[in-house]
């Protein structure tokens, strides 16, 4: 069964934007994971940003004592971030590119420059009983070197398939129509880039930028255990509250065959 996990950064980005500064405000990005959990998801994702942004320290913490399903901490490859990551033991950390300009994070990690230092910090995290994950564009050197610092996971970044699709549908008028185009060629990256780590060991996850209209799309790739969504999910809350949003994205995700 593919999984999800929430993104509930972007709730936290809502408070930041009334509270920035004051310890406490509104709305709560901890009690929007209890609802996400309760709704059926299967893991909650925050990332706490060196910058800190939207994530707040104290938010991660209270995280670590409420998530029962699986919490996953995405972080930059930076000291101050990995102590905080080998205290807290999330089940999984997910390492990201951080540029302090971007809104989120928008391109993949250099795995292959970085090699020796994820490496390291993999090791580290392993021995602290914590999962790795890396956040990498669907790129064959990306994939190889990732196998080499021996992750666990990678993330395929969907940012680009999500842009392309964008374009793509807005040619299109009806849902199905979508559901059944032609890979793009942003797809197409994606199943290879999924059957070469799959076939290298490495398990496959997904995120950025997935959203109810490009998720059908996306089951053409093959061998994806977890996608991470966060944006498309707080938006649709908006309307029409959490526990219905994340429902609504779990009922897209059933019929995943991989
Ligand atoms: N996965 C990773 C590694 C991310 O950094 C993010 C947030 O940018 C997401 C998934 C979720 O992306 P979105 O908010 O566009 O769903």
């Amino acid at each position: 069964m593919l999984k999800l996990g929430v993104n509930i950064d972007h709730v936290a980005t809502l408070r930041e934007a009334r509270y920035r500064g004051r310890g406490f405000g509104e709305p709560d990005a901890v009690e929007a994971a209890r609802i996400c959990e309760a709704a059926g998801a299967h893991g909650i994702t925050a990332h706490l940003r060196e910058d800190r942004r939207h994530i707040q320290d104290r938010d991660i913490w209270k995280l670590r004592e409420i998530v029962k399903t699986r919490l996953n901490l995405e972080m930059a490859n930076a000291p101050e971030i990995i102590s905080i990551a080998l205290k807290l033991k999330p089940e999984i950390v997910c390492i990201v590119p951080e540029r302090r300009l971007e809104v989120t994070t928008e391109g993949g990690l250099d795995v292959v420059a970085n090699e020796k230092s994820l490496t390291e910090t993999r090791k580290k995290m392993n021995d602290a009983g914590i999962e790795v994950s890396l956040f990498i564009a669907p790129d064959e050197k990306q994939i190889e070197a990732s196998a080499c610092v021996g992750s666990q996971f990678i993330e395929l970044h969907t940012g680009q398939f999500a842009e392309e699709f964008q374009v793509g549908s807005s040619r299109r008028d009806d849902r199905t129509a979508r559901e059944d185009a032609r890979p793009t060629k942003e797809l197409k990256r994606l199943i290879s880039g999924a059957k070469q780590a799959y076939s290298l060991g490495l398990k496959v996850n997904a995120g950025h930028g997935l959203n109810y209209e490009n998720l059908p799309a996306l089951h053409q790739v093959p061998h994806l255990v977890e996608l991470n969504i966060g944006h498309s999910i707080v938006s649709r809350a908006v309307f029409v509250g959490m526990e219905r949003a994340v429902k609504e994205m779990l009922a897209l995700m059933k019929n995943y065959r991989p």
